[in-house]
């Protein structure tokens, strides 16, 4: 989704603002633009489609590096209007003194392009956010009060919105405005940042102030306001955790690799403030008693996601009833939105979100709590509007997930959920002292459980170029399992553009065997569990139609024979079931980076697709 960046201060806006759009580029975009308040008051802007580079390169090239520092800049992810240079934003007024980035989508832009254009404006672009310059513009006519024309401005505004805006012929000011998108400020020591997200000033400074709906900030050279209406409020600085070499490559060709080695470290991280090893206890920041008895009383949950954070959800679903006597759904967010449930006033809803702001899951959200709902929420990203929405937040510490593709925010939801099973199977008296201890034993052990894991896949890269050749491939697992299948598969799809499909194994006969033969490969979880001979029959099938076969398989509990189904077998140590998701994913991730990194593809930013999925 878009990104936008605001930057003013004592250093060279163009460097640091192309350096933070570059720190946004894992949102996805399709072209780039800039523009700088220049030391006589005008405003510069150039944009360019594609890559940041290219507009990095049209401005050195033109040699025209400004001597600014104060400026807004936009990575645009197209909604309205093809991906273009004159679509690219900043977008700006009729006389060019007012420039605009944007992200989100002006809903009601139709009807106020029509009422603009009756009354003399000239729009440039198809983009839904060009009106909002204009608007301004007409209303920087009837006063000088910034505050008054801003808020002016908005209250026509339908529909999400963060928006950066710099005027020309004044005092330098960056003007940020914030209802339903995301939007960061960073303070540093003589400089102010406006942000998308936070690793993009993360360089400069780690003190953030979370912009909420409905806020304004006016930034200075050397202070700042914030304002609700007319109202100057007064915001908390929060102190980051994460440091600026967390969102840098640190070596590695891609971020994906790097945040797939990362997991170790990061389920740690996970798991450090919410398990206490020595008195054996597992508990959660900020849980009060109402969250307590609730998860002590209710009969069912909802749990509620997008894509991969979905495929946590249902291997949350499988271990909340595995071990409590609570009934539990999951349903995509994009789907729970529209419809109609009738939600009992004892209802909790799990919302499950890396980056804290998917739309979809947003809304399911807001819906609930308006029907009374308790809404808890699994997130990586500190002061993110999901959690800002919810009731109760646990975050995962992952670290910042650069990479589009999800891979360590997936193994640390799945960590929560476990701790969160455990946690009301506790509550609940439904699991035994001992085996309780004994889940809190391995999962002191987990984050060296998926290190060796690591090391036992690794070579994954040698087997690439062959698979890398199929068009079409089928990832099967069962029970636990089988939501790492569907994650594999989607893992493979998305950074490979190889199709695949994830299914549980007993559902072969059912419709997907009629696939199978010599060129279309199957990838086989095959675990030591009490479906082993269960999948095992599905090998037997697929060898039987001459369907090749990737298995991964426990290191102990092995047929000698394997060699007779499988083309290539990879060994993963053996754990306990409830474990094994979080263990099992890590090679299906290695794999996919592997064959799509033999094909050459944009790993960290595959075609299409957007890291944190802002508008529907
Ligand atoms: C896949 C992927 C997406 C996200 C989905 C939800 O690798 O990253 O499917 O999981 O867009 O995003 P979050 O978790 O940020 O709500």
């Amino acid at each position: 989704m878009c990104g936008i960046v605001g930057y003013i201060g004592v250093k060279p806006a163009d460097y640091i603002i192309l350096n933070a759009l570059k720190k946004l580029e894992y949102r996805g975009y399709d072209s780039a633009g800039i523009s700088l308040l220049t030391a006589q008051g005008n405003i510069y802007t150039e944009k360019e489609k594609g890559k940041i580079v290219n507009l990095e390169s049209l401005i050195f090239e033109k040699n025209k590096k400004i001597s600014s520092y104060c400026g807004i800049g936009h990575t645009r992810w197209a909604t309205h209007g093809e991906p273009s240079m004159i679509n690219a934003h900043p977008h700006t007024d009729c006389a060019e003194n007012i420039s605009v980035v944007h992200n989100g989508i002006i809903e009601n832009y139709t009807q106020l392009k029509k009422e603009l254009i009756e009354k003399g404006h000239s729009f440039k672009s198809e983009t839904d956010t060009e009106v909002v310059p204009h608007i301004l513009e007409d209303y920087l006519k009837e006063t000088d009060d910034i505050l008054e024309a801003v808020n002016n401005t908005i209250e026509k505004l339908e529909g999400a919105y963060a928006l950066a805006i710099i005027l020309s012929g004044q005092e330098p000011v960056i003007i940020g405005v914030r209802k339903g998108s995301p939007l960061v400020m960073g303070v540093g020591d003589k400089d102010y940042f406006l942000a998308s997200d936070i690793p993009a000033f993360l360089e400069y400074t780690n003190n953030v102030i979370f912009l909420d709906d409905n806020e304004i900030v006016i930034l200075k050279k050397f202070s700042y306001d914030i304002y609700r209406k007319n109202e100057k409020i007064t915001k908390q600085i929060n102190k980051i955790k994460w440091d600026a070499a967390q969102a840098q490559k640190s070596g590695y060709k891609h971020y994906m690799l790097k945040e797939i080695y990362e997991q170790p470290e990061a389920v740690k991280n996970t798991i450090l403030d919410k398990v206490n090893f020595t008195k054996k206890e597992i508990n959660f920041e900020n849980f009060d008693e109402s969250i307590i008895s609730l998860l002590k009383e209710c009969s069912n949950i909802t749990i509620t996601a997008c894509g991969t954070s979905w495929h946590a959800g249902l291997i949350g679903k499988f271990l909340i009833e595995s071990l409590t006597d609570v009934t539990v759904e999951v349903d995509y967010a994009s789907e729970l939105r529209y419809r109609e449930k009738f939600i009992k006033p004892n209802s909790l809803l799990i919302a499950v979100s890396q980056s804290g702001e998917t739309a979809d899951t947003l809304e399911v959200i807001k819906k609930y709590k308006k029907l009374n709902a308790k809404v808890l929420s699994i997130c990586n990203v500190l002061g993110s509007s999901i959690p800002r929405e919810s009731n109760y937040t646990i975050y995962t510490h992952a670290g910042p997930e650069i990479s589009v593709a999800s891979t360590k925010a997936f193994t640390t939801q799945v960590t929560v959920f476990l701790l969160l099973a455990l946690y009301i199977a506790r509550k609940r008296n439904s699991v035994n002292n001992e085996d309780f201890e004994n889940y809190i034993e391995i999962m002191k052990n987990l984050p060296a459980l998926l290190e060796n894991t690591i090391n036992a896949t690794a070579n994954m890269d040698k087997i690439a170029p062959e698979l890398s050749k199929y068009s079409n491939y089928l990832y099967l697992g069962r029970g636990i399992n089988y939501p790492v299948a569907l994650e594999g598969a989607l893992k493979l799809k998305e950074i490979s553009y190889i199709h695949a499909e994830g299914y549980p194994g007993g559902e072969m006969k059912h419709g997907p065997l009629a696939l199978i033969d010599e060129n279309f490969p199957s990838v086989i979880l095959l675990p030591k569990d009490s479906l082993y001979e269960k999948m095992f029959g599905n090998l037997n099938e697929i060898k039987s139609r001459r369907g090749k076969v990737v298995l991964f398989t426990s290191d102990s509990n092995i047929y000698d024979n394997l060699n007779d189904y499988a083309d290539y077998i990879f060994k993963i140590p053996d754990c306990d079931k409830f474990f094994q998701p979080i263990v099992y994913v890590i090679p299906l991730q290695l794999l996919s980076y592997y064959i799509a990194d033999f094909k050459g593809c944009d790993i960290d930013q595959p075609r299409n697709l957007a890291k944190s999925v802002t508008v529907e």
